[in-house]
């Protein structure tokens, strides 16, 4: 077997999603330069590479990005009825223990209407919802070299699409417009 297949598979075999963070032991700024070094080798539609990863480690914003995605989660909750409150409330929990991390990655990119341009009028909703699928899937891409870069320097992961409930909520909190799209919140730190 080759060596470097070798590698990567006992590398995707130890990943594990990490839920719980060393909070006294930052993550050093040049493990953070590798992962974003190796993310952006990640494959995305149509080769744009206007893409970034916003990298949050401000306590106040990461606060406030989570008590943006309770809320978020909780105006959800007034529109259940039944069995779904409790369930939906204990599944909610699992958006927000990004919040304990010490740093936060955000693959993001802006939104295109390149469809729209060219098809003007005749564009479906199912073709409009191809494209941004495009951009969603292509950062998903980035995520993934995200969470296997850390899981190489040793550092604990998490893929999460949960906070994203809370919409442009978020993006007013990282300083981004409207008309961007978050494709994840990735906290990591070491392993607890
Ligand atoms: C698209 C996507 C979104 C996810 N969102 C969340 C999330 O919001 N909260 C969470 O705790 N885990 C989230 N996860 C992690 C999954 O729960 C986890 O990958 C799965 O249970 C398998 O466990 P493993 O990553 O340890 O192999 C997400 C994973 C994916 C792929």
């Amino acid at each position: 077997m080759d060596n470097s297949f070798a590698t990567l598979l006992a590398l995707s075999q130890r990943r594990r999603s990490c839920r719980r963070f060393d909070a006294e032991r930052p993550v050093p700024d040049e493990a953070v330069e590798r992962m974003l070094d190796m993310a952006s080798h990640a494959p995305f539609a149509s080769g744009r590479s206007g893409w970034k990863v916003a990298v949050v480690r401000d306590r106040e914003t990461i606060a406030a990005l989570a008590a943006q995605v309770r809320a978020g989660a909780e105006a959800l909750a007034t529109r259940m009825e039944g069995d779904a409150v409790p369930f939906w409330r204990r599944y909610a929990e699992s958006f927000t223990f990004f919040e304990s991390a010490p740093v936060l990655l955000v693959p993001y990119c802006r939104e295109t209407s390149t469809m729209k341009s060219i098809l003007r009028e005749q564009a479906t909703d199912d073709i409009l919802a191809w494209e941004h699928d495009n951009l969603t899937k292509s950062l998903s891409c980035v995520a993934m070299l995200i969470l296997l870069s850390a899981e190489s320097l040793g550092l604990g992961a998490c893929y999460m699409t949960g906070p994203l409930l809370a919409g442009k909520a978020l993006n007013a909190i990282l300083g981004l417009r409207d008309n961007f799209l978050l494709g994840a919140v990735i906290p990591v730190g070491y392993k607890l």
